[in-house]
């Protein structure tokens, strides 16, 4: 261990630190990945790849002649939550990169190591960037120690993929909320670093794209019991996004932004995107679910004061609050969810087939309206999907059953 890992800087224990909000290194099983079937989006697959490979931010993570004129002395408290939430932010940037480096190294599908070779150069870029900027505090992170020492959470590929997606996709919505808004308030842009964000959203949409594809190839990640698991990976990602947002009232008041106007910007916008992959919403719009992360967002202060005041009862007070935070959370989790328009017209469909099928069975003719209704339903449903196999299977069948009815 060098003299360096013995004593990382203030930033890089800051970085280092974990706590529930505080974002996370992983690891998987990289034996799995090797089985990932991709054959079913080969061709969305293909034009992604060439995406990726066109590389159009080559030359935008640099700084321009302006940056250093822009930059200013920041009053405290911003300066501090700014810096806070740049070390967050290059956390994460991070440890998407070397998840994505760690794959790419250990696994031998070719789709694969490919995809994960662009999107941890993307990170990279990232990543240095806003390192650049917070060297200019002099508080940059050492990012070889943290991928040496940050402890790494194991998680099945499957939890991979959704947190992943999730995470590129939110990180898509923020970067666009902000830059939409600063566009419109250039006076309330104090650091230069929030110009580049346009361009850097297209990477984190390409990024939560590639996963996007990944489950779509495998929709059994996407139904039965791992609807749980998307429901929770939901709320778990947007309420770490609400109250460490919630913490940073100076930066965000400098930016001119109400921080519950910008969430549920960023949560709708999320939740339009995800929509197109998992099999539920949550309803972000009902008052109930808004109250309950408003309390998760007061329960976390609360134990931020009863930590700077101590004392002797501080522990157990900080574990009662803690044990409401989790109620809450379990609360917000069995608040009842929205099913994807999308999920419901391929039940609909399902369901007037079957019944089409039984009544032909029966030999009741009249199933042969079912059918076709709900072969076209089917079909509108692969459509939307953008499903070949599908839109070519009840395409298909439909077209034959209604020729058959003419023509029989
Ligand atoms: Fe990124
Ligand atoms: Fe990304």
């Amino acid at each position: 261990m060098n003299a360096q890992a013995l004593a990382p800087n203030a930033s890089t224990e800051r970085a280092q630190q974990e706590s529930l909000l505080s974002p996370r290194f992983y690891t998987t099983d990289f034996k799995a990945l090797e089985k990932l079937d991709l054959s079913p989006v080969r061709e969305a697959w293909d034009r992604m790849m060439d995406e990726y490979r066109s590389d159009g931010n080559v030359d935008h993570f640099k700084r321009d002649a302006t940056f250093e004129e822009e930059l200013q002395e920041l009053p405290e408290p911003l300066r501090s939550e700014f810096i806070d939430f740049m070390i967050t932010s290059v956390t994460s940037e991070y440890s998407g990169c070397e998840l994505y480096q760690e794959i790419e190294k250990r696994v031998n599908h070719p789709d694969l190591k490919e995809l994960m070779a662009f999107m941890a150069r993307d990170e990279a870029r990232h990543a240095g960037f806003i390192n650049r900027a917070l060297k200019d505090f002099g508080v940059a992170v050492d990012l070889g120690f943290l991928k040496r020492e940050k402890k790494h959470t194991f998680f099945k590929p499957k939890f991979i993929f959704y947190a992943t997606y999730l995470s590129e996709k939110i990180g898509y919505a923020r970067y666009i909320t902000i830059y939409r808004h600063l566009e419109k308030h250039p006076e309330k842009r104090f650091h230069p670093i929030y110009r580049w964000f346009l361009r850097w959203c297209n990477d984190e949409f390409r990024h939560g794209e590639s996963f996007a594809l990944i489950m779509r190839a495998n929709p059994g990640l996407l139904s039965g019991l791992n609807r749980l698991w998307i429901r929770f990976f939901l709320l778990a990602v947007y309420s770490t996004m609400f109250v460490r947002d919630h913490s940073r009232t100076v930066l965000h008041d400098a930016l001119g932004i109400d921080v519950d106007e910008y969430d549920y910007t960023v949560f709708d916008i999320t939740t339009e995107i995800s929509r197109q992959v998992f099999p539920l919403t949550l309803d972000t719009d009902a008052p109930k679910f808004r109250a309950g992360l408003s309390r998760l967002v007061e329960i976390s202060q609360a134990v931020e004061r009863s930590q700077e005041s101590g004392g002797v009862f501080g522990p157990l007070h900080r574990l009662g609050l803690r044990a409401r935070g989790a109620l809450t959370f379990v609360q917000l989790y069995l608040h009842p969810v929205k099913e994807n328009p999308l999920q419901i017209l391929k039940w609909v469909a399902t369901a007037t087939l079957i019944v089409g099928f039984g009544l032909m069975s029966a030999g009741i003719t009249e199933g042969w309206y079912l059918q076709i209704t709900g072969g076209v339903i089917w079909l509108t449903a692969a459509v939307i999907m953008k499903d070949k196999a599908l839109i070519v299977t009840n395409g298909a069948m439909t077209t034959v059953g209604i020729i058959g009815k003419l023509f029989g």
